[in-house]
């Protein structure tokens, strides 16, 4: 049976994620920060829940150390939004801090720390939920200034990973989900969740060595950097 790992799996975009992956077969392991939300909701005897801190090293390690055999897959979600901050002299420099240590550090340490388990014969595709907030060439209107650094610094991170990781057969997939219905998203987004991750589910599925690095929405778009 495949093995996926989720972060921020407890609701949103990762809990959905959970979902539709136990429904395709797999066994999930489901990293919840501080309470299980949704994943509370779900039975079936393939999920596995674990409390998993994307900022914290030794809850990574624990977490980690939990998984028996090999990951095939790794989803990479867990985020925070910024301060929406409406100028510079609003800008919290801890929050900012914060987010990047949340959104661009917390997925390289579950890439380093899955990474012996994630190399192995049949491909291993790490999805990073990025946001084309974190598009320079997209950025018209400025402002959300942690988040959308926060993003481009993981899209960089990504593709600089790549190389090295092209030769141990894993890939790495960075998904723009669209604006999507959660509690970051907020009421007014246009897309609804089950639509947002049956798209990525899809460029998952289809993923291949030769498309690491390719930054991409929910729909298939290829997006500016
Ligand atoms: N929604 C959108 O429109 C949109 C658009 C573009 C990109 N994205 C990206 O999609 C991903 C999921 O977003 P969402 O909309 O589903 O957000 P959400 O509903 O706010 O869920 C965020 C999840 O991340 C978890 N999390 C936060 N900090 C964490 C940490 N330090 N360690 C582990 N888990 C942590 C949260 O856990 P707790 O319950 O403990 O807080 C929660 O489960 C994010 O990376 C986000 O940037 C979302």
């Amino acid at each position: 049976m495949k093995i996926a790992v989720v972060t921020g799996a407890s609701r949103g975009i990762g809990s959905e994620f959970t979902v539709r992956l136990l429904d395709d077969g797999w066994l999930v392991y489901a990293g919840y920060r501080s309470d299980k939300h949704r994943l509370d909701l779900i039975n079936n005897k393939n999920l596995i829940c674990r409390r998993l801190d994307v900022t914290d090293n030794n809850s990574i390690k624990e977490f980690a150390d939990s998984i028996p055999g090999n990951v095939d897959l790794l989803i990479n979600n867990a985020g925070v939004p910024d301060g929406r901050w409406r100028n510079v002299k609003e800008i919290d420099d801890k929050w900012m801090l914060e987010v990047l240590d949340v959104n661009s550090v917390g997925p390289v340490r579950m890439v380093k720390e899955l990474y012996d388990k994630m190399s192995h014969d049949s491909l291993t595709t790490v999805a990073m939920i990025s946001s084309l907030m974190g598009s320079i060439d997209d950025c018209h209107s400025g402002r959300s200034y942690a988040y959308r650094a926060s993003k481009t610094a993981l899209n960089m991170l990504s593709v600089a990973m790549k190389k090295e990781a092209f030769d141990d057969n894993i890939s790495l997939l960075i998904l723009h989900p669209g604006w999507v219905k959660t509690r970051m998203g907020g009421e007014h987004a246009p897309i609804e969740l089950e639509e947002s991750v049956e798209g990525m589910l899809k460029l998952i599925y289809a993923n291949s060595l030769e498309d690491s690095g390719r930054f991409v929405q929910y729909d298939g778009v290829d997006l500016p950097w």
